[in-house]
């Protein structure tokens, strides 16, 4: 129904919170890339504002979002196809985000997993920026009245309460059709790319070990060795995608081949079957560094001009502005705010 009165157009985000895994290519980026076509719009992020709920050094924080638009960019995101910019340079998302922190119920926000698992045994000493996250992040989406949100499986429920928060506007202000309902789309074979030395747990950038993750800066030497070292199991590659169930670092290392290879779990079994870690280990690296090393390298090329990314940010941004201020003014005289 949604659908009818908005159109297809996709909003995503990553925070630029230090270096960049697999994970993130895999489950994101390389989503982004492929959503990139005549059938959306596409509105891609670097979510500093998400970045500061934890400490980030300003140094640190600058070159972490320059680094992200490089890498966007060298990961084929095209500045001119797509809006790419950092959310603090469109306030619109600051705005619509308190609204929505008035919007949200408390009792929404203490179900989030994700925070219950940041906060830990810490709750009481983690910023109330923190807490509040899933609800910027609704207005991330909801500025735009975006309709698709390509994330990794980690954030689904943050995608669902946005659905909560924009039905309750929607529902409370009496627009029914006002803000749309997006959908997360979670799809590929790599929506949680784990860590590469303990299966159960998610590939991150703040993992304790650096042998767990690849970072999108390592050299081709480093993604071999990492591969080479990843935690595998005595058995061989089973016949079917069913073998791998109760194998998870072996059914990670299968996904990440067929995410890498644009290709399935079931077609790298069928070509594996059988295969020892000896031969499909190396295979896994080679594929790994051919599709790497070029981003890796015009990375590094870009981030040698850190004005020309500026540059792309500004750009972005205008652009960004120019879709979300209309639908921010909108939403500011429905609640009934007085306006010049
Ligand atoms: P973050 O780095 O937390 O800002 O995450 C940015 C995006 O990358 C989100 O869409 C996440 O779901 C995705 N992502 C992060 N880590 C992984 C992972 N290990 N596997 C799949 N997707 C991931
Ligand atoms: N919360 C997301 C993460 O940690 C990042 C994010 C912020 C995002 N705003 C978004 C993702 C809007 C999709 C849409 O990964």
């Amino acid at each position: 129904m949604t659908e009818a009165v908005h159109t297809r157009r996709v909003f995503s985000g990553i925070k630029p919170s230090g270096g960049l895994t697999l994970g993130n290519y895999l489950g994101a980026i390389k989503r982004f890339v492929d959503m990139q076509s005549a059938d959306f719009e596409t509105i891609y992020c670097v979510v500093d504002m998400h970045a500061i709920t934890v400490w980030q050094d300003p140094a640190a924080l600058r070159h972490a979002t320059r680094e992200l638009v490089a890498a966007y960019v060298a990961s084929g995101i095209d500045p001119e196809q797509s809006v790419l910019f950092n959310q603090s340079q469109v306030s619109a998302h600051a705005e619509l985000g308190w609204v929505f922190n008035c919007v949200a119920r408390v009792g929404w926000m203490n179900r989030m997993t994700q925070f219950k698992d940041k906060a830990g045994k810490n709750a009481e000493a983690v910023s109330l920026g923190l807490y509040a996250y899933p609800s910027l992040m609704a207005a991330d989406i909801l500025t735009y009245h975006a309709t698709h949100v390509p994330v990794g499986e980690d954030q689904k429920q943050h995608v669902e309460l946005t659905r909560d928060i924009a039905a309750k506007f929607n529902h409370d202000f009496k627009v029914p059709d006002f803000f749309p309902q997006p959908e997360p789309i979670i799809d590929g074979p790599a929506t949680r790319v784990m860590n590469l030395r303990d299966g159960s747990k998610k590939m991150s950038k703040s993992g304790a070990s650096d042998m767990e993750r690849i970072n999108l800066t390592d050299d081709a030497a480093l993604i071999v060795k990492k591969f080479k070292k990843a935690k595998s199991d005595s058995e061989p590659l089973p016949d079917s995608v069913e073998g791998l169930k109760d194998r998870p670092e072996a059914r990670n290392l299968v996904e990440i081949y067929a995410a890498l290879d644009n290709s399935t779990p079931e077609a790298v079994i069928a070509e594996y079957a059988g295969a020892q870690w000896g031969r499909f280990k190396p295979a896994l690296a080679d594929l790994a560094v051919a599709r790497l090393e070029p981003i890796t390298n015009e990375m590094s090329r870009l981030m040698q001009d850190p004005a020309e990314i500026d540059r792309i940010l500004a750009k972005g941004a205008d652009k960004a502005n120019a879709i979300a201020q209309p639908i921010l003014d909108k939403t500011y005289d429905i609640i009934g705010f007085v306006r010049r």
